[in-house]
């Protein structure tokens, strides 16, 4: 069984879909074995998205995810990083498949609602990012 890292970011809070993103990610057969609700600050998201502090988005990124409050989870599944990335579609809204997350609540490349892990060794890291290894509780 593989996991993945998932934020539900400030948009998504902001648009009150975090029932609906759930429940697409449930449906899928992810199983959510931690989740909270959290407010990073502009240093801990500077952190998070340290890998693309030389990009030229990373200061509006940083803003963005530092704007209010967002819900990571670490979700179960096979195939979890993989399944996960198509479930919720491309990173630019525009370019993402009819049905996935991002076509259906995304306004742009930056503000796309939701955050995928894109290996299961960087969710691994991403997952310590948020959880203690008490707030990893299997459903089952
Ligand atoms: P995420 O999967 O959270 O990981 C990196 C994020 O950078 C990505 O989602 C996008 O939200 C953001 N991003 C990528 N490209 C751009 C861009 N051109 N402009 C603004 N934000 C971007």
């Amino acid at each position: 069984m593989e996991r993945t890292l998932t934020i539900l970011k400030p948009d998504c809070v902001r648009k009150q879909l975090i029932g609906a993103v759930i429940d697409k990610i449930e449906r899928a057969g992810f199983r959510v074995v931690a989740m909270k609700k959290t407010r990073l600050t502009q240093a801990t998201a500077g952190e998070f998205y340290a890998v693309h502090r030389e990009r030229p988005f990373y200061g509006e990124l940083v803003e963005f995810m530092s704007s209010g409050p967002c819900v990571p989870m670490i979700l179960e599944k096979e195939n979890a990083v993989a399944d996960f990335r198509t479930l919720i579609g491309a990173t630019d809204p525009a370019q993402a498949d009819e049905g996935t997350v991002r076509k259906l609540y995304a306004d742009s490349k930056g503000e796309n609602i939701v955050h995928g892990s894109d290996s299961a060794e960087n969710a691994a890291v991403e997952a310590g990012f948020f959880f203690s290894a008490e707030e990893v509780v299997r459903v089952d």
